[in-house]
């Protein structure tokens, strides 16, 4: 509820004007107009007569004083020695505008004064339009779902070396695997420091127990299906991990002349979403019943045994997908659920994977490109194919974090001005 104020106060002389905190109040300057909500301990500035008001809660004002006692401007964080015992008694006693400095002056019950300017509270309004941007703008970019026969709309190429030195393409190609979960990169050379460089140019990679990066060939007697010639059928990278590998690149170095090795990717997010429209008691069995993902082997000397236990379908609080598991050869026979629990999941799981090959498209990289995609969210695999000695396939496989890739979107934005403020 937002109250209207007993009394208002002219300052067209740019002083700073103030009043008690005993009722709304409220301030003109030349622009600005400061007023409280008492009931909800809210304070509220208007920037225009007819302009949608800004509004910040009163504790949060004191808890974020911007004084140097409070907060500490060379590391950018707040201090300990400020108001560490969050006590939740201390009360707003007044509330000024000053319009020279254009900024909020506060004086609290416990007798600290803080000052507030105004640029720094329009970046941090609570209202939901300014919380709906913030969240769009420096968090993370609303994510697209998309259906198989959107592929060709959705997908976007990026060359090898403009990523390597053009930032804007580098802020476009990260930007594209946020919102889509995919991105094809074309043009880079067939050697060995494509992946590495496209990492260091986000950050670093990622490193697993199968090394820095990976090698994908027909091996035979392979510790690892997928370094067979044979199908992959629609899978997560590493479900096995709490902390997933969460985006995938592949580079083609060789490609098969046989009609396989084609690619297939479906936006797993939109499965889930059809699969709840459709079928809701198997979204919830998905979503509920714990799986154990393993990996065992051994690596250049390193022996593994890994296991994480989670659902296909993990969902917030608020129900919204944070990732997706998947991977038949990597599911493990160890089922750590109630047996009656066991064929019901079965029986979901089998409309997810159909829906997810419906919904999947298809296409072959050549020599060149890098496939890279959003391994949270996206599900991948491959058709089989025939390797002879004239005829092989090779792919190299990286990975890279969403934190680390979410970081470098934030100061590139940043950098190119691409805040919308
Ligand atoms: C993998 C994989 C894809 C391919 O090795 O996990 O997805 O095209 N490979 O071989
Ligand atoms: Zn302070
Ligand atoms: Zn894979």
């Amino acid at each position: 509820m937002l109250t209207s104020n007993s009394s208002s106060y002219s300052n067209s002389n740019g002083n700073c004007s103030s009043a008690s905190s005993s009722s709304n109040s409220s301030f003109s300057s030349s622009c600005v107009q400061v007023s409280r909500d008492v009931q909800q301990q809210l304070v509220l500035l208007r920037l225009l007569p007819d302009s949608p008001g800004l509004q910040f809660p009163e504790i949060w004002l004191r808890d974020n004083c911007q004084c140097s006692t409070c907060y500490m401007q060379q590391t950018r964080s707040r201090l300990p020695q400020g108001w560490n015992y969050l006590d939740p008694s201390v009360r707003l006693q007044q509330l000024s505008w000053c319009a020279e400095r254009q900024s909020l002056q506060i004086s609290w019950s416990d007798g600290h004064k803080s000052s507030f300017p105004l640029s720094w509270l329009k970046e941090r309004d609570f209202s939901p339009a300014s919380r709906a941007r913030y969240l769009r703008d420096c968090y993370r970019p609303e994510q697209r779902l998309w259906s198989g026969t959107e592929f060709q709309r959705i997908q976007r190429e990026f060359l090898y070396d403009e990523l390597l030195h053009n930032d804007e393409a580098l802020l476009q190609w990260l930007h594209q695997l946020a919102v889509y979960g995919l991105a094809l990169v074309k043009q880079a050379p067939l050697d060995s420091n494509v992946l590495r460089n496209l990492c260091n140019r986000v950050g670093f990679m990622r490193s697993t127990t199968y090394g820095d990066e990976w090698s994908v060939k027909a091996q035979p007697g392979a510790s690892n299906y997928a370094y067979l010639a044979a199908p992959l059928p629609l899978h997560t990278d590493m479900p096995y991990f709490e902390y997933k590998p969460s985006i995938t690149l592949l580079h083609t170095l060789q490609q098969s002349d046989s009609p396989g090795g084609w690619n297939l990717l479906s936006d797993a997010f939109h499965v889930a979403d059809l699969l709840r429209q459709r079928y809701p008691g198997a979204f919830k069995v998905l979503s509920e019943t714990p799986v154990d993902w393993a990996d065992i082997g051994s690596e250049k000397n390193l022996r593994f045994h890994n296991i994480w236990r989670a659902p296909v379908i993990n969902l917030d609080a608020n129900g919204r997908y944070v990732r997706i598991n998947l991977s038949i050869p990597q599911r493990d026979s160890h089922f750590s659920v109630p047996a009656e629990q066991v064929r019901p999941w079965y029986e979901a799981m089998a409309l997810f994977m159909r829906l997810a090959n419906e919904q999947a498209c298809t296409f072959k990289t050549t020599p060149g490109d890098v496939l890279t995609f959003d391994n949270v969210r996206m599900v991948h695999g491959r058709t089989g194919y025939d390797d002879t000695e004239q005829n092989i396939r090779h792919i190299v496989g990286a990975f890279l974090d969403w934190d680390i890739a979410y970081s470098r979107w934030r100061v590139l934005k940043n950098d190119l001005g691409h805040y919308n403020k």
